[in-house]
């Protein structure tokens, strides 16, 4: 196969490259993939550096979520869900190369309709904005969602989960076009966040001027999102796309009865794996009620896998909205 493969750690995406490779070896219990998009996330740029927190023994293949078709199930599966040929996306170590393996509860099954390309931002991002508006605040019809950097990856998904349910989504992103992008998702009002009196302008928004019901933060603006939650408000705590973890003074979250939330969707693999399927559920029947759609950035597009450092260039210059997903011509295709 072909893949970018990491035999010591380098100063950042601009010194990958691509070779030849063997061929991934599945386990018993894995199954043996043939890819055709891999999508780029942030924790791949810590992750090719070495400072991410989990780092394989060297050598190892980088990158994680892909879609692609099955070319082998596992030997030690009686009753495999997957078949040879049928159209996964998942995630697994090793999601920058034209082969990977991955155990079943890795991989799910590409959406009737969608794309590879479309498939392969799935597995981590429509989770964990499922996972923290509906398990976890319980978003509902009538309540008015604000969704910070709602351009982003995670946010672009909890924009359109929100919507789903009925909810009035307030969006928040660092440039006009961002927002456009928030709103062409269908985001009912957008602002600039960049403006120092974003707080005063989201509670104008709400009805009376009385704050927003959830807050859904991948970036670190818990402490000041207090100014414009109202009243037995929820506040989602997802990331920290700012670089700061925030301090907070709990008079706040005393004086307007507020539940501050955290979600790791990763973690309910070992902590609440019952939920994880639920979950999907939900995301699937969103996907066939045409309420939720792929987030693919289209403003540029990548294709090869010797593309993927200038993807991942992009991705973290924060130029880029949605999921950033290159295409993988499988070897005997062309690039084009
Ligand atoms: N809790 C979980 O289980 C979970 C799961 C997945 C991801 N996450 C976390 O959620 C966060 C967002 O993930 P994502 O996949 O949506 O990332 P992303 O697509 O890269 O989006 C991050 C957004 O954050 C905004 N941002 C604000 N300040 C920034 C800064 N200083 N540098 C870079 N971006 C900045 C940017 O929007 P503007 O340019 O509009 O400001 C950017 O679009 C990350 O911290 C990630 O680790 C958590």
């Amino acid at each position: 196969m072909r893949g970018i493969q990491i035999k010591e750690y380098v100063k950042g995406p601009q010194d990958l490259t691509v070779t030849n490779l063997p061929d991934p070896v599945p386990s018993s219990s894995q199954y043996l993939i043939a890819i055709h998009a891999s999508a780029t996330n942030f924790f791949d740029l810590l992750q090719i550096r070495g400072k991410y927190q989990h780092q394989p023994p060297l050598p190892w293949v980088s990158g994680s979520e892909f879609a692609g078709t099955i070319l082998s199930v596992p030997s030690a599966l009686k009753s495999p869900k997957y078949k040879v040929g049928d159209r996964v996306f998942g995630a697994s170590q090793g999601g920058y190369a034209t082969k990977v393996c991955a155990p079943e509860p890795a991989l799910y099954p590409v959406p009737d309709g969608w794309s590879f390309f479309e498939a392969a931002g799935l597995f981590v991002t429509a989770p964990t904005s499922y996972g923290a508006l509906v398990t976890r605040a319980g978003v509902k019809e009538g309540d008015v969602v604000l969704v910070h950097a709602a351009a982003g990856g995670v946010g672009l998904a909890a924009v359109q989960i929100a919507k789903a349910f009925g909810a009035t989504v307030i969006a928040t992103a660092g440039t006009a076009h961002k927002l456009e992008v928030a709103k062409s998702f269908g985001a009912d009002h957008g602002i600039n966040y960049n403006e120092k009196d974003w707080p005063q302008q989201v509670k104008k928004l709400t009805p009376k001027g009385r704050g927003v019901d959830i807050v859904f933060d991948p970036v670190g603006l818990i402490d000041l999102s207090t100014k414009c939650i109202r009243w037995n408000g929820r506040l989602l705590v997802i990331g920290f796309a700012a670089g700061n973890i925030e301090k907070l003074a709990l008079n706040k979250v005393l004086l307007k009865n507020i539940s501050i939330v955290g979600l790791h969707w990763g973690a309910y693999a070992t902590n609440e794996p019952e939920t994880i399927q639920p979950v999907w559920d939900g995301i699937f029947k969103l996907i066939a009620e045409k309420k939720f759609r792929g987030t693919v950035f289209t403003d540029k597009e990548f294709v090869g896998l010797e593309s993927v450092g200038e993807a991942l260039q992009s991705l973290g210059s924060r130029g880029t909205w949605g999921k950033v997903v290159v295409k993988v011509p499988q070897e005997k295709e062309s690039k084009l």
